[in-house]
């Protein structure tokens, strides 16, 4: 999504909007000139072809006090009468080739045409104008290297427009033709984030779909693997020599394995989806209640646990359950090996009045050196015989931490333990 939200900061600064006149510059600047900056305004803050339409139609007609005004717009090889503001109609909505009509004449040739008498000019083809009002016109190109339009202005006493007249509309259809670039852009852009919308809805629809198929699709089929190998194990173990049934024995544990990990990705892939239902958290008596948990788990441990009392902060209560859930049972886990395993949930304020928490202990510890991606899925730094595991807990922390505004990072040594910190953003 960052490619169209940056060319629409150079789109606007590009063909920026017109910062508005205040009101006493306003009133000092002649009728004429008053107008075509309200025109020039208008025009800068138009997104929509019927926007510019609008803006252009009355103004062409206003600048000149002209009798009627036309917007044409160039079609291929045709010129069409996209709008007109006229004393009486003229052409709108009507096609003519470019080589039998005016506006095509000044488009082909990108300058102005000035007409004092319509049934006296070749260029003017007079079938069209013998039910019209006009006497006189001028048309102007909107731009004058490739035309992609034309303006014209009619009177039906006889008239010569004058110099500045031309120049007014000229200076009408410059804009226009940055207004008209502006609507393409714009156009563009929309189309763009419109494609990336779907784009990502697609890919949330997909990753739903996955989840789903991940949770039925694959359990099932491990179901019946864990099945077979205890059939086997039970009818017709004495058939296998010792290696075989070592063999046999290992299918138990890897699915369970297995079936971890599926539990760990549907997680993820839940907590992407889920939505912050913010109120006060007690972190400090979440981390109790896990810690009971742990030790009730493996009560032959003697871990040492320690989290003082801290305010509580602003927070999703599932969702930070989760997160302290895996980096205490990260702690409790790597301790394993530790005489006199200690574990503690600090924090401290800083200056700002933001808090950081922090999970610490005096396990296996890493070297920072190999802690690199450290909260992506499948990362992991211990072998699976010395500590059993995923490898996502810490992704999933990560990715609470994130969706409450906050930041995680590691620091630890080989044999000395490792401090998990965390912010929590503006929940504070
Ligand atoms: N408290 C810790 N002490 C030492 N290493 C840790 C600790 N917490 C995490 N790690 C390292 O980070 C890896 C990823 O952790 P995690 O994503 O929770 O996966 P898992 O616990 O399933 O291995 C672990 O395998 C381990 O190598
Ligand atoms: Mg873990």
């Amino acid at each position: 999504m960052h490619a169209p939200i940056r060319s629409s900061a150079s789109a606007s600064t590009e063909f920026g909007v017109v910062p508005p006149l205040s009101s006493e510059a306003y009133s000092a600047l002649p009728p004429t000139a008053a107008r075509l900056v309200r025109a020039v305004q208008d025009l800068s803050l138009a997104h929509s072809i019927e926007a510019v339409r609008e803006i252009v139609r009355h103004a062409a007609r206003e600048l000149t006090h002209a009798d009627g005004a036309t917007f044409v717009l160039r079609d291929g090889e045709q010129c069409y009468y996209f709008d007109e503001d006229a004393i009486a109609p003229l052409w709108k909505g009507q096609r003519f080739p470019m080589e039998a009509c005016v506006s095509g004449w000044a488009m082909r040739h990108g300058e102005p045409v000035v007409i004092e008498d319509v049934f006296a000019d070749p260029r003017v083809p007079v079938d069209a104008y013998r039910r019209t009002f006009v006497q006189s016109l001028v048309m102007v190109p909107i731009r004058a290297a490739n035309p992609i339009g034309a303006i014209g202005n009619y009177w039906s006493q006889s008239h010569r427009a004058t110099d500045e007249e031309v120049q007014v509309l000229q200076a009408l259809a410059s804009t226009t033709a940055v207004a008209l670039e502006n609507v393409r852009v714009y156009g563009e852009l929309e189309k763009r984030v419109r494609e990336r919308t779907r784009q990502l809805e697609n890919a949330n629809e997909e990753l739903q779909s996955f989840s789903a198929s991940v949770s039925h699709d694959l359990r099932a089929p491990l179901a019946i693997i864990a099945a077979c190998a205890d059939l086997l194990r039970l009818t017709s173990a004495d058939a296998l020599d010792a290696k075989a049934r070592e063999l046999l024995l290992k299918i138990p544990t890897q699915v369970t394995r297995m079936s971890a990990l599926i539990d760990d990705l549907l997680r993820l892939a839940r907590i992407r989806e889920a939505e912050l239902n913010v109120a006060p958290v007690d972190l400090t008596a979440l981390a109790h209640e896990i810690a009971r948990e742990l030790r009730g788990r493996e009560p032959e441990r003697a871990v040492e646990f320690v989290a003082p009392p801290s305010e509580p902060v602003e927070g999703d209560a599932p969702l930070l359950r989760i997160a302290l859930e895996n980096l205490l049972s990260n702690a409790w886990k790597f301790t394993r090996h530790t005489p006199g395993a200690r574990v503690e949930l600090g924090h401290f304020a800083h200056g700002d009045g933001v808090r950081t928490f922090y999970v610490r202990d005096n396990g296996a510890g890493f070297a920072m050196a190999e802690a690199t991606k450290l909260f992506t899925p499948f990362r992991r730094l211990h072998h699976a015989a010395d500590y059993a595991g995923t490898g996502v807990g810490l992704t999933i922390v990560a990715r609470v931490i994130d969706k409450h505004g906050g930041r995680i990072w590691a620091e630890a040594r080989p044999g000395e333990g490792a401090t998990f910190s965390f912010t929590l953003g503006s929940a504070r």
